[in-house]
């Protein structure tokens, strides 16, 4: 077996991503909490409640943990609602809030990263109709200001809205998040108003404070045929993978929103990222299906062979990961990993995910690409949208009941990733060493010209 150190450039940022109404509790003003008190909304009827209590103070004891344990950074969110509860009523006690985490953040050596936007709402807003409203734009601006303002001094990277594709194709197509919708039209809408949300907020931001790098996080879910010699799977996972991961990058890039037979020019979006953000959890494999013309005659899934997560949600896919990392390179923007992991309750499936996909990142940054940071979801089990507390993603584990906190394998070796700013054979071997042979293929070099997968 091939000894190695795999090493990561200087500087790199290791930390975990948060989102405020997934670890604060109590969000009594966004469309979240009014949404889960709906009977059939989530999962076995579960609520936010006091999440992971940071509102209450325990962000306190989770970023001491981050730290404790090597991380360089933190991805937080900042919360709409509380912010501003009614229209144009600022609430300066929730402003001192977010500065006060930022600081902390600080103090224990952890870069802040902000996003201004993480799925939740003010209910005003969503009563005044969110975002397929083209008000919601300056709405949306004004909020990005305040904020800005506050923590310019503090904050050096911003993250406008996460996923704005998961939340329109959510929020307007499935139904699963509020309003609950099943619109094609609106959720094309709703991303063309996020895109001009965006876009303001870009200037907002630059005009504040200047030296700002401005982002989206981008959610990038890999779609391969699900039989690469069939051409109609071909062109399905084609187009399932170009009418959800394309449109928003595309528009940032270009200024033209491409998406099925919509084509609209937003020029103002136009060279508006700084870095670009990258979310990316797994990859499916789709096949043509007649039986499916409202998802594009295609259906997805995982192959029968998958390594799976606890709840069959996420497939150990790293050279998905490699295949999301070559595409946001495509970008030529500094890519920052603002989203990666997987629900592992038990702890046996996260170490290996982590091993396979820290490995590919590491191809990529040896490639010269900018990759500079990588944010690991997340730090501690908290509120999972319309899946509840059904999946538990964080290094460390949550009792929400009793506010129990109790570390996971897979935080360990995360901690040893962070403090290396590499990942090593020797890590591998003690923590997934099932995955070893496949990630450090023997130094035999017959076996790696007969395909050994790195
Ligand atoms: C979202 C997170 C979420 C994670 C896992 C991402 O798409 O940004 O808020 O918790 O997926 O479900």
């Amino acid at each position: 077996m091939i000894r190695a150190t795999h090493h990561f450039p200087k500087g790199f940022l290791w930390g975990t991503a948060t989102s405020s109404h997934q670890v604060e509790g109590d969000n009594r003003s966004n469309d979240w909490w009014a949404w889960e008190a709906e009977p059939g909304k989530i999962l076995g009827g579960h609520r936010s409640g006091m999440a992971c209590d940071w509102w209450g103070g325990r962000w306190e004891e989770d970023l001491d943990r981050a730290a404790d344990a090597g991380q360089n950074a933190h991805r937080l969110s900042v919360e709409w609602s509380r912010i501003e509860q009614e229209p144009g009523r600022w609430d300066p006690a929730a402003l001192d809030f977010y500065e006060q985490i930022v600081q902390g953040a600080l103090d224990r050596g952890l870069t802040p990263v902000v996003s201004l936007h993480h799925f939740s709402n003010p209910v005003w807003f969503l009563d005044q109709g969110g975002w397929t409203k083209p008000g919601s734009v300056e709405h949306f601006d004004r909020f990005t200001a305040k904020v800005v303002e506050r923590l310019k001094d503090k904050v050096g990277l911003w993250v406008t809205i996460n996923e704005p594709n998961v939340y329109a194709y959510n929020a307007y197509s499935s139904g699963l998040f509020p309003p609950g919708e099943e619109d094609l039209q609106k959720t094309i809408l709703v991303m063309a108003n996020m895109t001009r949300a965006h876009a303001a907020a870009y200037r907002t931001i630059h005009a504040i404070q200047p030296e700002a790098m401005v982002g989206m996080a981008h959610h990038y879910r890999g779609m391969r045929p699900a039989h690469p010699k069939n051409p109609l799977d071909r062109l399905v996972a084609g187009l399932r993978s170009s009418a959800f991961n394309d449109p928003i990058p595309g528009v940032l890039r270009d200024g033209i929103f491409r998406i099925l037979w919509h084509r609209k020019r937003i020029p103002e979006a136009r060279g508006t990222q700084d870095f670009f953000g990258l979310n990316y959890y797994t990859e499916e494999e789709v096949a043509f299906s007649p039986n499916h013309p409202t998802e594009l005659f295609g259906q997805g899934g995982f192959p029968a062979q998958a390594d799976l997560s606890s709840t069959g949600f996420i497939a150990n896919e790293p050279l998905g990961f490699w295949r999301a990392l070559n595409w946001a390179h495509g970008f030529r923007l500094p890519i920052y990993v603002t989203e990666n992991g997987a629900e592992d309750p038990y702890g046996g499936f996260r170490p290996r995910y982590l091993a396979g996909h820290i490995r590919q990142l590491w191809r990529a940054t040896n490639l010269s690409w900018q990759v500079c940071g990588y944010f690991h979801w997340t730090l501690v089990d908290n509120f999972e949208w319309e899946r509840g507390w059904s999946q538990r993603w964080g290094l460390w584990a949550l009792d929400p009941e009793i506010q129990l906190r109790t570390k996971r394998p897979g935080a360990d070796f995360y901690a040893e990733i962070c403090r290396e700013n590499g990942l090593s054979t020797d890590m591998v071997a003690r923590y997934a060493p099932e995955a070893l042979p496949q990630l450090f293929p023997v130094d035999d070099p017959g076996q790696l010209a007969a395909g050994a997968s790195f």
